[in-house]
């Protein structure tokens, strides 16, 4: 079985607040955000092959000297994560790839996953043969809270994990899983989402407080 990624980057970073999507402003000289995400990945010679679902009018990626990577494959992506998700995993197919494989998923937008926490990832899942995610158990503690503000309770964190990316699973369970939630008309927001209300177990990898989504320009206010 081969392992393959999808990096889906056809987001237009609304919150953002920038004139170009975030995945391509740049993070230093020379280096854009999506190019530093897809580093680790590359450098990963487990890795076969990795889709990249752009949007339809993106103007960026032909740009980057990366975007001649042959282990980095373009296509179209949708309105929704998640639809751009599963062209991307549709792409992949096109390319060989098969329902036992397994896939990665990792956000465009997540430029400092480092190679321990891809490789804990990879091992962890490959060993139990469970869908597996990178998370990290909350340290605060934790409020529901009502829609005026006020706290309704104190939710016991033990059980509370934040999830990151990669989420990495079985290709044809994936694409199973997701195109399931979209027939329903849910939109998830990760891949774990849809596997777990497919009934999938998916466990926890250990992830890195580094391995942050860059969401608000603040993000990439002090980091190099
Ligand atoms: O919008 P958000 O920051 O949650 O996006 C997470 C990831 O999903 C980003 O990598 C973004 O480019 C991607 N995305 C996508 N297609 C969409 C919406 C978001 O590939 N239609």
């Amino acid at each position: 079985v081969a392992i393959w990624a999808v990096v889906p980057a056809a987001g237009a970073g609304q919150r953002f607040g920038a004139g170009r999507p975030k995945q391509y402003l740049s993070l230093r000289p020379g280096l854009c955000i999506l190019e530093a995400t897809l580093q680790p990945l590359l450098a990963d010679p487990r890795l076969h092959g990795i889709a990249v679902p752009l949007a339809p009018d993106d103007e960026y990626w032909d740009g980057l000297a990366l975007s001649r990577d042959r282990r980095l494959h373009a296509c179209e992506g949708g309105a929704e994560r998640a639809d751009s998700v599963l062209r991307g995993l549709a792409h992949l197919r096109s390319l060989g790839a098969a329902d036992e494989d397994w896939v990665l998923v990792h956000d465009a937008v997540r430029p400092w996953l480092t190679a321990g926490a891809l490789s804990r990832l990879l091992d962890a899942t490959l060993e139990s043969g469970d869908a597996g995610i990178l998370a990290l158990p909350v340290v605060d503690t934790v409020k529901r809270v009502d829609e005026a503000g006020r706290i309704v309770e104190t939710v016991p964190r033990e059980q509370i994990w934040l999830a990151q990316t990669p989420q990495m699973a079985r290709l044809g369970r994936l694409e199973q899983a997701l195109s399931q939630q979209l027939a329903q008309g849910h939109w998830p927001t990760d891949e774990a989402a849809a596997l777990e209300a497919a009934g999938e177990t998916v466990r926890v990898v250990l992830g890195e407080r580094g391995n942050i989504k860059i969401t608000h320009s603040e993000d990439l206010k002090g980091r190099d």
